[in-house]
């Protein structure tokens, strides 16, 4: 299905939804593993969505009951963003050789194809973010910023999660460099990885993603 067709249908409007944030050009809800089943399926299509569009296998969550996920919905009420966060213990620092110098354009094409490396010593970390996704006709619009700045206010009631408490799991190009913009620095935490857990057999004490 086109993703576009997807978003038509994902429409949202439910009663009694759980509005963290209100914007001029949307608002962010919450829907947690406990809401009625109506809005766990919907997430649930959201998701699989999110999964086609990311180029996922998966066909099912790993751990649906332990999930948080966030909502972007439009002015018009449809799903234009979605972030789903999960508990985690621990993340792994990305390492990353400089940059070669060049221009702006040639920075952005190298960051973009190269393949990342992370440190194999462990870090403590909270909030492991699964997914995370905005439609393409409204990125560059800090949505996935908003998503990331809400889910830092409500993940653990009471607190407010700092950027090293949280960490991405394979994060894609687009995801790597919106994250190193949002962190401030492009040694995230990382966790997850598709291929298994970081090689501890390196030299260098890096674990090479392909
Ligand atoms: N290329 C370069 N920089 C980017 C970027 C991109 N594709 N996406 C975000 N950034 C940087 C920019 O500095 C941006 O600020 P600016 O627009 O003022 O320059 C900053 O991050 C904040 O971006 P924001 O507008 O909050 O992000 P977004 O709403 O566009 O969403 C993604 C970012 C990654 C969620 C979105 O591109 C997406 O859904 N991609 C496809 C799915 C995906 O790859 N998800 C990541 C999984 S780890």
């Amino acid at each position: 299905m086109h993703l576009v067709t997807a978003l038509a249908l994902c429409s949202i409007g439910w009663k009694k939804e759980r509005i963290l944030s209100e914007f001029h050009d949307g608002k962010i809800i919450l829907v947690l593993p406990d809401d009625p089943k109506y809005a766990l399926k919907k997430v649930e299509e959201i998701r699989e969505m999110v999964d086609n569009d990311l180029g996922f296998q998966q066909v099912e969550s790993k751990c649906p009951s332990k999930t948080k996920t966030f909502l972007f919905i439009s002015s018009d009420k449809k799903v234009a963003g979605c972030l789903i966060a999960e508990h985690i213990n621990e993340g792994y620092r990305v390492i990353e050789d400089p940059a070669p110098s060049g221009s702006e354009g040639e920075k952005m094409m190298f960051e973009r194809q190269r393949a990342w490396c992370c440190s194999t010593t462990a870090e403590p970390a909270i909030c492991g973010i699964s997914r995370i996704w905005v439609v393409s006709t409204m990125r560059r619009q800090s949505i996935a910023s908003r998503m990331l700045d809400c889910l830092r206010n409500n993940f653990i009631y009471g607190s407010n999660l700092s950027k090293d408490e949280i960490a991405f799991s394979d994060p894609t190009p687009d995801g790597k460099l919106f994250a190193t913009r949002y962190f401030d620095t492009s040694q995230f935490l990382v966790y997850n990885f598709v291929n298994g857990t970081p090689s501890t057999q390196t030299k260098t004490d890096k674990a090479e993603k392909v």
